[in-house]
């Protein structure tokens, strides 16, 4: 079942590529072949159908003459997740970041008895692992929700699961919505700005850039994307009001920062980029709570894992799993615990980050991050 989905097929691998526009226009090309690494493309390549009216957030590829690469889409970690779930046989697996049913897939075909549960709020997302999923003959076994992973514990209740045997979050954007033009993620296309995963919210990067006071903007700046120059870019953004698309901006903020810097460490923009990303999707803030809401769901014995991007995120992670290991215990180091602190989990030690041949093959992966802990049978005292 896929809730707000529309037909769409951005992530798989397939000779024939369709897709309906948000007008209702219905695409298709029997010889499309996709090339979706997901580590985003930076070649610029874009879809026949950019820049055509009433395509937002539309078609990725399409039109085999234009992109005649095979199909990539590489799960991050996905060996080294596997192995963390490769102790599940009963119950309801959930991915509350499902994108493109990458890591749902392989833990479906690994685990023949088991169910998943998978959340996005992306519809685009959603309607593409449906395909993805359906073709490898997975879907009977998959209920895909729309939804934020806030809502995790409502969807789990709704959906009537008894038993979670895991849950997953792979954090942050996919690549098809990096490699959309018109979704405005990416500097390196010209478009509204926007940027918004759920694409029925109202306040997209457009509210960001153009309504949020120099405080605001230096505060954003700072805590989602460790900016060094956030004063800089703050007052030349509130000064070159208003900005209404990803060029202008990516102009500003280029600007503002001393060109020395300019010159070193990617493109001036991407910090900005990735800190209003991160502001629109509210992608910090309501990380703690969805990962207490995971630990709290899972059944005795059933893992966490949780892959990171950026060490905003994973101080975040680090800290809540902390908390549920050690019951948040004030006691001090070395003398037995009087405070009455419990915990609820333990700490399972996995590797932290990709192996070189997965690097090699995937730069998206050189900053992902995996942590993960195991329900205890029961709450202990520490
Ligand atoms: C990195 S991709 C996941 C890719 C996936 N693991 C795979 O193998 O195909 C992250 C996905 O999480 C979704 N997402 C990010 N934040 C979310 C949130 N707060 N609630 C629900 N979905 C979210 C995004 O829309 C995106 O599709």
């Amino acid at each position: 079942m896929i809730l707000n989905g529309s037909t769409f097929s951005s992530y798989r691998q397939s000779p024939t590529v369709s897709g309906s526009l948000p007008n209702g226009t219905v695409v298709s090309s029997n010889s499309a072949r996709c090339h979706r690494a997901r580590t985003g493309d930076t070649s610029g390549r874009q879809s026949p159908f950019e820049g055509l009216p009433g395509t937002v957030g539309s078609v990725l590829c399409v039109g085999g003459n234009r992109m005649s690469e095979s199909f990539v889409h590489d799960p991050v970690m996905l060996a080294e997740i596997l192995g963390v779930f490769s102790a599940m046989n009963t119950g309801v697996f959930i991915d509350c970041t499902l994108g493109g049913a990458g890591h749902t897939s392989a833990i479906l075909s690994a685990h023949a008895d088991m169910k998943v549960l998978g959340i996005d709020q992306d519809d685009i997302a959603l309607s593409s692992a449906r395909s993805v999923l359906d073709d490898a003959g997975l879907g009977g076994r998959a209920t895909l929700r729309r939804a934020r992973f806030d809502e995790v514990s409502r969807i789990v209740a709704e959906e009537g699961v008894q038993s979670v045997a895991g849950v997953l979050f792979d954090l942050g954007v996919s690549s098809p919505q990096f490699d959309v033009a018109e979704r405005g993620f990416s500097y390196r296309f010209d478009a509204p700005l926007d940027m918004r995963m759920d694409r029925s919210r109202d306040f997209s990067a457009h509210n960001v850039v153009n309504e949020y006071d120099v405080e605001a903007l230096i505060d954003m700046l700072r805590t989602n994307a460790d900016e060094r120059h956030a004063v800089r870019i703050a007052r030349a953004i509130v000064a070159a009001r208003p900005i209404r698309t990803t060029s202008e901006l990516s102009e500003v903020v280029s600007s503002a920062i001393p060109a020395p810097a300019r010159r070193r460490g990617g493109h001036p923009a991407k910090r900005t980029f990735q800190a209003i990303r991160i502001e629109v999707n509210s992608e910090l803030a309501i990380l703690p709570g969805a990962i207490r809401d995971a630990i709290s769901l899972l059944a005795p014995g059933a893992r966490l894992a949780v892959l990171t991007y950026h060490s905003g995120e994973d101080r975040i992670v680090k800290s809540v799993m902390r908390s549920a290991e050690t019951g948040d215990c004030t006691c001090p180091v070395g003398l037995p615990c009087a405070c009455g602190a419990q915990r609820t989990v333990s700490r399972v030690r996995v590797s932290r980050e990709a192996g070189k041949e997965e690097l090699a093959r995937n730069p998206r992966a050189s900053s992902a991050r995996l942590r993960v802990v195991e329900k205890l049978p029961r709450t202990e005292a520490i």
